[in-house]
């Protein structure tokens, strides 16, 4: 395993970051720990969590774990979206937040979060006062690092700009959604990343399951994410993401790789990437995505792979002197 420094925090990470939204929900608490254990075993030393994963029971059940080694990982975890029912059980307010921070710290077993992530943009919310909410946090030692996921670039942009002005404390992570099928984020995101020399931790490199080589044209899996939950059947609903999903993994096979380690080595290979944020159920489910660390893309490799989807276009209709988006 390799690591790697996260902007200029000094903090480094594992080339994989394992992501724990199965913890208590489709992994049971044996099945975490089991996939916990192997993850640390290969030299994962970067944990990424929600305080709404199985309602609170992924926070709990990685506390638990990392009750012995705290010192050797770097966790995250995220406020934003609805943690219950209640008017103020969610977005990004000062109260929301400070409400949150306690649960999640209480639930990890811990005194601190080291990235500690707005889930998504909140527009009922002025971004000055989350990010003056996040700089106490970072003050009083709750949180090391404000990081931010699912935000436009506009409005990380917008951000980084008020904490420069304001002296606040500046995000130095993001987390956007990133895959063969889902590549949004090489258009403005990874990009800003790279100008502003964020840490980035994609999450869904195998786009929920799509890209592991059970989904084809007309292949579907007896059970899964895709099949089983409304948001992912939106989200990777349109039929050319399964006619991707075919072409890469008839890829993958004829080039002798299991289509799961390929897709994250893929994710792993982009030089704005800090590490990809893996997921899975099992441990079964766990070996390829951890055995894509062995993979090393050929120059001209990834570009080959990249060619197996479409190209977002340019954030510029001006687009004929270009070319294509750029990594
Ligand atoms: N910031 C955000 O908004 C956000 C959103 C999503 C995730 N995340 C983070 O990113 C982490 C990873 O995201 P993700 O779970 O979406 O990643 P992913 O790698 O795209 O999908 C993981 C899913 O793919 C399937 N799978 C994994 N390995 C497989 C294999 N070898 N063979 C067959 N199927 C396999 C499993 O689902 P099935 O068995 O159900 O098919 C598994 O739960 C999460 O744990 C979380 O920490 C963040």
């Amino acid at each position: 395993m390799e690591y790697k420094t996260i902007a200029d925090t000094g903090i480094n990470v594992s080339e994989l970051c394992f992501g724990t939204m199965s913890f208590g929900g489709i992994a049971d608490e044996k099945t975490s720990e089991a996939m916990f254990n192997r993850s640390r075993e290969v030299g994962i030393n970067f944990f990424d969590t929600a305080n709404i994963y199985n309602q609170g029971r992924a926070e709990e059940i990685l506390g638990k774990l990392i009750s012995s080694c705290r010192d050797d990982i770097v966790l995250t975890s995220k406020v934003g979206f609805p943690a219950g029912n209640g008017p103020n059980e969610g977005g990004t307010s000062r109260r929301h937040i400070f409400l949150s921070i306690e649960q999640s710290l209480k639930r990890l077993g811990t005194d601190r979060i080291e990235f500690y992530f707005l889930h998504r943009f909140d527009d009922k919310t002025d971004i000055e006062e989350t990010l003056i909410a996040l700089d106490d946090l970072q003050r009083q030692g709750k949180i090391l690092y404000p990081a931010v996921s699912n935000w436009a670039a506009w409005q990380i942009a917008k951000a980084l700009g008020i904490s420069e002005r304001k002296a606040l404390a500046k995000f130095k992570l993001i987390q956007p959604m990133y895959n063969l099928v889902k590549r949004q984020a090489e258009v403005e995101i990874l990009p800003l990343a790279k100008s502003e020399q964020l840490g980035v931790i994609s999450y869904s490199p195998l786009g929920g399951g799509l890209l592991t080589g059970k989904y084809g044209r007309t292949k579907r899996p007896n059970e899964g994410r895709l099949i089983e939950q409304r948001n992912y059947q939106l989200r990777y609903g349109q039929e050319h993401y399964y006619e991707t999903a075919e072409r890469f993994t008839h890829y993958a096979n004829v080039n002798g790789y299991d289509p799961a380690a390929l897709a994250v080595a893929w994710v792993r290979h982009h030089p704005s990437i800090t590490a990809p944020i893996i997921g899975a159920r099992n441990l079964e489910q766990l070996e390829p995505s951890l055995a894509s660390i062995d993979i090393k893309l050929e120059k001209g490799q990834w570009e080959e792979i990249a060619s197996l989807s479409s190209t977002p276009p340019l954030a510029t209709d001006h687009n004929e002197s270009e070319g294509i988006a750029k990594r």
